[in-house]
């Protein structure tokens, strides 16, 4: 049976490690006032996006996620960086990353990532205006499925709901652990800069 109230209770179970990254990437964006600024938060998304989506393959998902391919990729990230001057930095080593051994915790952490679409409709926006961009060239991971955001949400929590309620546990673990990790390494990246300088 399709358990309806699954992405609900993730949505609440994570909430707070929600609010925490949030509050530090809106620090990070209001704080922003040069193009190497948003290469630096750029590539803070594309080492730990990029690491983690060498964990999770399509076939990882394939019994929830058909469309994982058609999904947005660090690729755009790439696009992003390479596009508006900056260089790629190295991928994130495992230990930075979630566990991923299986389906129910690759979808944990895709719920981060995907859901972080939605942030970006508002991060890409706050970016746009505090570097007075003339175009949204240098744009296209945060503006992500721009007008399909939505319809792309809803189908990926109809994925999660139809994740059994054995599950749930391990899957709300995972989705925690990818917003507290992703967190720590955005940190730990912005103190090995600070001693550099
Ligand atoms: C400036 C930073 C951010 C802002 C302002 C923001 C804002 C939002 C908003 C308004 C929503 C709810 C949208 C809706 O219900 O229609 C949302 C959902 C979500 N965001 Fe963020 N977000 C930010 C950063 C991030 C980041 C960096 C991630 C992950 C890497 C993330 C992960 C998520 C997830 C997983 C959801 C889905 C919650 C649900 O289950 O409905 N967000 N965000």
């Amino acid at each position: 049976m399709e358990n309806i109230v699954l992405a609900n209770q993730l949505k609440h179970d994570t909430l707070f490690h929600h609010q925490q990254l949030e509050k530090l990437v809106v620090g990070k964006i209001k704080n922003m006032n040069s193009l190497a600024g948003y290469h630096d938060l750029l590539n803070h998304f594309y080492s730990f996006f990029a690491g983690l989506e060498d964990l999770i393959s399509e076939k990882t998902v394939q019994p929830y996620l058909e469309d994982y391919l058609a999904r947005r990729k660090s690729q755009n990230l790439v696009t992003d960086i390479i596009g508006c001057g900056g260089e790629i930095s190295e991928k994130a080593p495992k230990m930075a990353l979630p566990v991923i051994n299986n389906a129910v915790q690759a979808m944990g952490a895709l719920y981060v990532i995907e859901g972080s679409t939605l942030g970006g409709q508002i991060i890409s926006k706050m970016i746009f205006r505090q570097l007075n961009f003339v175009n949204h060239d240098c744009l296209s991971y945060f503006i992500g499925y721009g007008s399909q955001t939505e319809t792309m949400w809803m189908r990926f929590k109809q994925s999660i709901n139809e994740i059994g309620e054995a599950d749930a546990p391990e899957l709300i673990r995972t989705a925690n652990e990818t917003f507290i990790k992703f967190k720590a390494w955005i940190e730990k990246n912005d103190r090995e800069k600070e001693l550099q300088q």
